[in-house]
């Protein structure tokens, strides 16, 4: 374990140059992978459709593995390729342990690990445990079963409420807009009883109470576990338990904190009987050997309760969500980060730092306002205000900059290293996210930052396949931003996350220490030193000046001298033989 220092500030060696420090965080010399990794999302229908349907599929992804390994990434992560009905993008899944056939087979599947081992690199995929997709066999025995039976049990059942049952038996909402319960009917037409969903009414949310669903979800986990996979990244990990009774909750149904309901009381998400699954499930991972491991995308606050879910005996790591909404504000950053590493540390963890995923708007778009910008899963429409993606890409690249010079775990988003904006012209007739469906379209959903990656310019549909159309359709801006291009090109966005990426395993920076550069901490800029890397970010438009130092890399390399424009984040060696540039 980590000891949890004192945080104090310290007049460093004259020679590092960079002023009065404030140490938070040790170098981590713990065993474990996990605890410095670069992981990859890939999301698999977005990646890489290599048999012309129009959806990526899992031999796109081995085709396109070398781009990966190349890039200097430690392991992918994949997001659901399970049998489902698509629904929620595969986050609807009927079989747990079969591939859908739009991504190929188990086959397919088992190449797919090969080749990833072949290149060094490890594979992580999606579990998704707290429900299932309404075609699941279990859901569909529960539907034809009596209340009360024991394939009901499977699932959150209730009598409705009201004279005639006919109101939802609480007030609960759905994610994706709406109650989060839905009324089924007797085989004779006869309304019956209500199930819980606190997604999409397609996704049933299981009854954890229920052993028989452990006993499952046990079976689920040794089935990857047994085709090599290196762990899981474990789905709404935080809401699969339920309070008793189910109470009333009248507050944001992510669970996020709102006024007069303060986000640890939702009855849906960390309860303490979670603690047990996830002890449970590292005992198998064990089993296994040290090298798997579980990621919980659990979306708390405040921070700290982040480390409810990452134990010695539990979790191995959560995503940094607070890191994410951070965005570009310096005090917050500075917080959260702080709050991250002091509350991991305590319980011998690594932070995690991320800053997209499929279900938020791209940062290169995020960054693009300079006041509010979308709420997360709202998504950008052409009728709202938009981003200016110029600017919103070098912020993009200063942040990811910033981000990879951090201790700990890092988590990319395919295409964020192409510094790929979201797709704001969809046609309605193509969403997909059913957030856009259940609320009339007032909510978007996420269907821009899913869509498909652009490998080749010169190719039919980019290099994205070369058959149907892609599932969603490729902005304008995609072309000049292809893979491809940006490979040729040394001050490209590519090839600045792959100089990134090799510096940081370079200079061991996933296992470095973090100090406060107290100097560089001011109302628009934030700096930081790691080992005797000291890495600056400004966002102010007056530029900065820099301390001595080699420049090893900063974020636009076209800015001037020794400053730093605005918008920017450079990493400069520290020691006395170290010149400015
Ligand atoms: C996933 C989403 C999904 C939801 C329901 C989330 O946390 O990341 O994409 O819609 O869980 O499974």
């Amino acid at each position: 374990m980590l000891s949890l220092m004192s945080v104090e500030t310290v007049t460093p060696d004259t020679s590092l140059n960079a002023g009065p420090l404030t140490l938070i965080h040790e170098a981590d010399n713990a065993p474990g992978w996990w605890r410095s990794a670069v992981i990859y999302q890939v999301y698999p229908r977005s990646f890489r459709d290599l048999n012309g349907d129009g959806v990526g599929d899992l031999a796109g992804i081995t085709e396109e593995l070398p781009h990966l390994a190349d890039l200097g990434v430690d392991a992918v992560w994949l997001s659901p390729f399970y049998r489902s009905p698509q629904r929620d993008a595969g986050y609807d899944v009927s079989d747990y342990c079969d591939v859908d056939p739009i991504f190929g087979t188990l086959g397919d599947f088992d190449v797919m690990m090969a080749e990833s081992h072949r290149l060094g690199l490890r594979v992580i995929v999606d579990l998704v445990p707290n429900h299932c997709s309404d075609q699941h066999a279990a859901f569909q025995a529960a539907l034809a079963a009596p209340a009360g039976s024991p394939e009901r049990d499977m699932f959150i059942f209730r009598d409705g409420t009201g004279p005639d049952g006919s109101e939802p038996p609480n007030n609960w909402q759905s994610h994706f807009g709406g109650p989060a319960w839905t009324r089924v009917a007797r085989p004779d037409g006869q309304p019956d009883q209500w199930y819980l969903h606190l997604f999409d009414s397609s996704q049933p949310d299981f009854n954890w109470d229920n052993p028989a669903v452990h006993a499952e979800f046990e079976r689920v986990l040794r089935f990857w576990l047994d085709r090599g996979v290196s762990g899981f990244r474990v789905d709404v990990a935080h809401a699969l338990v339920k309070a008793p009774g189910l109470p009333a909750w009248g507050g944001r149904a992510d669970g996020g904190s709102s006024e007069g309901f303060p986000g640890h009381e939702a009855p849906m998400f960390g309860q303490p009987a979670l603690h047990d699954i996830y002890r449970n499930w590292r005992r198998i991972l064990d089993q296994y050997g040290p090298d798997r491991i579980l990621c919980a995308e659990a979306n708390v606050d405040p921070l700290p309760r982040l480390a409810n879910w990452v134990r010695p005996d539990q979790m191995h790591q959560a995503f940094n969500f607070p890191y994410l909404h951070a965005g570009l504000d310096v005090y917050r950053l500075r917080g959260v980060i702080t709050d991250s590493l002091e509350a991991l540390d305590a319980v011998g963890a690594p932070s995690t730092w991320v800053l997209s995923n499929h279900d938020v708007v791209r940062h290169a778009s995020r960054f693009g306002y300079n006041g509010q910008g979308p709420r997360d899963g709202d998504g950008i429409g052409p009728a709202d205000p938009q981003p200016d993606i110029a600017l919103g890409r070098r912020r993009a690249a200063a942040a990811s900059l910033f981000m990879l010079g951090l201790p700990g775990a890092a988590y990319l988003y395919q295409g964020e290293e192409l510094g790929l904006p979201d797709g704001v012209d969809i046609p309605e007739h193509l969403r997909q996210d059913p957030t856009f469906a259940r609320t009339g379209g007032e909510r978007l959903g996420r269907d821009g930052c899913r869509i498909p990656l652009p490998w080749r310019a010169a190719e039919t549909h980019l290099g994205f396949g070369h058959g149907r159309d892609p599932w969603l359709p490729f902005p304008s801006s995609f072309a000049a931003l292809a893979r491809d291009l940006q490979a040729a090109s040394p001050s490209s966005h590519l090839a600045l996350y792959r100089d990134i990426l090799r510096l940081r395993r370079g200079l061991n920076l996933g296992r470095g220490s973090l100090s406060w550069a107290e100097d560089w901490c001011t109302g628009s800029s934030l700096g930081y030193v790691n080992g005797t890397t000291l890495v600056l970010m400004n966002l102010n438009h007056d530029p900065l000046e820099m301390p001595a130092g080699h420049v090893l890399l900063r974020s636009d390399p076209s800015g001037a001298g020794r400053f730093l424009a605005s918008g920017e984040t450079a990493w400069l060696q520290l020691g006395p033989d170290a010149a400015a540039d």
